[in-house]
């Protein structure tokens, strides 16, 4: 049988046998995922997933020089062209950038860069990265005569009928201008145009492109200009070099040459004298990126004098004059090492992934969601895969996809659990959710704890989880009215609590009870119900009462309130506990009245006594 192979083993723990055996592997599968790419214009995987498995080869073969072998994909030589269009040589190259991954390298950059110079006496241009396809376009008397993509940097696709299709592409450049230039920049599709053409791909049955520059790619490579001319691509122009003629002296007056000529020329750029600025524009654009139109992947930084770009020149790659910092990745690969049972508030049980450990983002991630029991037969995904984990903005991480070619042989099914792992009820199924149906099990009680307590519900956050699951573990707490009987006796008894805190959590619960009718029922956690929805139902209903009555005509006729949310609260009031849990908080004094009832000092925390 075939040795487990691991993709995520240290390489100092590799023996000799197994980085062989791991660099075949890695081979094949970067072979097959060019192929896709570039063959097919159809890829299969992120890029950052991509780039990851080419690190983890080369990492493997800087270590083991002996096993790197003559068909690697390492050994290519960048881009491979394809033959459906013309070649054609470029007037001046279009290279590449060297990345920055951290401020750090950044700052290295300009050390270098201030040292080859013998001066710091320069500025900077600062400008997105544009996530698109390069491309290159000679104009001569101002008329554009060719356009090409960036091929291998020196022989590039003539694409130049589809080119004259995209809109932001002057045919003849307005003004003054040099009598030949070559402008270089980016195509692009917006996002707005990317999801668009997917879903359109998708009602024909065709398969969605997997990003915004692959779909930029695969419309510039169009055989038929028609199609190209349909698909709405934008370029931004972000570089010239004038081949006869006079050069601008600094970059940031080739950029307003451009704009004048009728390009959009880099939006978004800056000038900048040093790295605090260089800093700020970084930090900037990696909180507002997704706010962005379009796809950006970083920052190129850019000295602005032509003098000095010369004089600092480039390797057979890169110029010297400028770096690329790359945003982080919002994706990353690891390996499934088990999956957990998580109980919801409303006893649906959520597959959680187990993992072993990453960084993604400057955070470690040691779990993910896998949502439900759908979602992972669709994914196939099995403990022991290799999996792809992504985070969008502040949300927790899921599993988004498994690379089934490093499956290990004896990666294991993973199972829905048949028993609650919380309270070891039998299980049951509500449509493609599993849910435990016992009213007192103990996990869902915390979850429903932590949500009604949480920030934007009744806003006792000194009750904190661990608290939670303590109080509810020691049964102190079995159900939320609990909650407004426990006395600073009962928190004192708990390990490291001292009184003066034990006083706080009492008297902020104690607080809660004021809270206005929109929070209450927010902190519910009826389905369906977020914060939009309770505020509305607290328009239209002055107390928990009214609503706990209302009909379906009543709920339907509230404007943003539809069918199913309408049937979710009907639902939620015919359950019996959760009629007794209202009846309770009612009182109590909570969710009597839209604004929220004061709290009586004689209700206060001193007067409380256990019954
Ligand atoms: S300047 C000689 N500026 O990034 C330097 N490139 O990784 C020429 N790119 O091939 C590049 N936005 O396709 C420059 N504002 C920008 C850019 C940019 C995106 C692309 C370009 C290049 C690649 C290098």
């Amino acid at each position: 049988m075939e040795k487990e192979y691991d993709f995520t083993k240290p390489l100092e723990k590799l023996t000799e046998e197994e980085a062989a055996q791991e660099i075949e592997k890695l081979i094949d599968l970067i072979n097959y995922h060019d192929w896709r790419y570039y063959v097919l214009s159809d890829p299969e995987i992120p890029d950052e997933v991509y780039d990851s498995l080419m690190r983890r080869l080369r990492a493997l073969e800087e270590r083991f020089p002996h096993l790197r072998k003559p068909y690697s994909p390492t050994q290519r030589l960048p881009n491979l062209i394809s033959t459906e269009f013309p070649e054609v040589s470029h007037p001046t190259p279009l290279l590449s950038l060297d990345n920055a991954f951290s401020l750090e390298e950044v700052k290295a950059f300009l050390e270098r860069v201030y040292k080859n110079l013998g001066t710091k006496e320069i500025t900077f241009v600062l400008e997105l990265k544009f996530d698109g396809v390069a491309l290159s376009l000679l104009y001569e008397n101002g008329v554009l005569i060719r356009g090409a993509t960036r091929g291998n940097g020196f022989v590039g696709e003539d694409v130049t009928p589809n080119v004259k299709t995209i809109k932001t592409i002057p045919l003849k450049l307005r003004g003054n201008y040099p009598k030949r230039v070559h402008v270089k920049g980016e195509v692009l599709m917006f996002k707005e145009d990317f999801q668009r053409l997917n879903q359109e791909r998708q009602r024909r049955g065709e398969p969605p492109f997997v990003n915004t520059r692959n779909a930029a790619s695969g419309s510039l490579r169009q055989q038929d200009p028609r199609i190209t001319a349909q698909r709405n691509l934008k370029f931004f122009a972000y570089d010239l070099d004038v081949l006869e003629g006079e050069e601008p002296k600094l970059h940031e007056e080739a950029l307003e040459l451009l704009r004048e000529w009728g390009f959009i020329a880099s939006p978004h750029w800056r000038k900048a004298q040093e790295m605090e600025e260089i800093e700020e524009y970084i930090n900037y654009w990696t909180e507002k990126r997704e706010e962005l139109p379009f796809d950006a992947d970083g920052i190129v930084i850019k000295v602005n004098e032509r003098w000095a770009r010369e004089k600092l020149g480039a390797t057979a790659r890169a110029p010297r004059w400028a770096i690329a910092y790359k945003f982080p990745s919002k994706k990353a690969v690891t390996r499934l090492l088990d999956v957990k049972f998580n109980v919801g508030r409303t006893g649906v049980i959520t597959p959680v992934a187990q993992l072993e450990p990453v960084q993604l983002e400057g955070a470690t991630i040691k779990s993910a969601t896998l949502h439900n029991f759908e979602y992972i037969k669709k994914l196939d995904v099995r403990i022991g895969d290799v999996v792809i984990i992504q985070r969008a903005g502040k949300v927790i991480p899921e599993v988004i996809g498994v690379m089934k070619e490093l499956r290990p042989p004896d990666a294991k099914e993973i199972k829905p659990p048949e028993k609650c792992p919380s309270c070891s009820s039998e299980l049951v199924w509500d449509g493609v959710f599993l849910k435990c149906p016992n009213p007192r099990c103990p996990e869902k009680i915390k979850a429903k704890l932590k949500h009604y307590v949480s920030r934007n519900a009744m806003d006792i956050e000194v009750l904190g989880e661990k608290l939670i699951d303590k109080l509810v573990d020691l049964k102190l707490v079995k159900d939320i009215p609990d909650l407004y009987t426990l006395t600073v006796a009962d928190l004192t008894s708990l390990e490291r609590m001292g009184k003066k805190l034990a006083s706080k959590i009492i008297s902020q619960i104690e607080e809660s009870r004021s809270r206005p009718l929109h929070r209450v029922i927010f902190a519910l956690g009826i389905p369906r119900v977020g914060e939009q929805t309770a505020k509305a139902l607290s328009e239209r209903f002055s107390s928990l009462r009214e609503l706990m009555n209302a009909k379906y005509e009543d709920l339907v006729a509230i404007k943003d309130i539809g069918p199913e949310t309408a049937e979710e609260i009907l639902k939620f009031f015919a359950d019996e506990e959760n009629r007794k849990l209202v009846e309770k908080l009612m009182s109590l004094g909570i969710g009597v009245s839209r604004e929220g009832k004061k709290v009586k000092p004689s209700m206060g925390p001193l007067f409380r006594k256990r019954n």
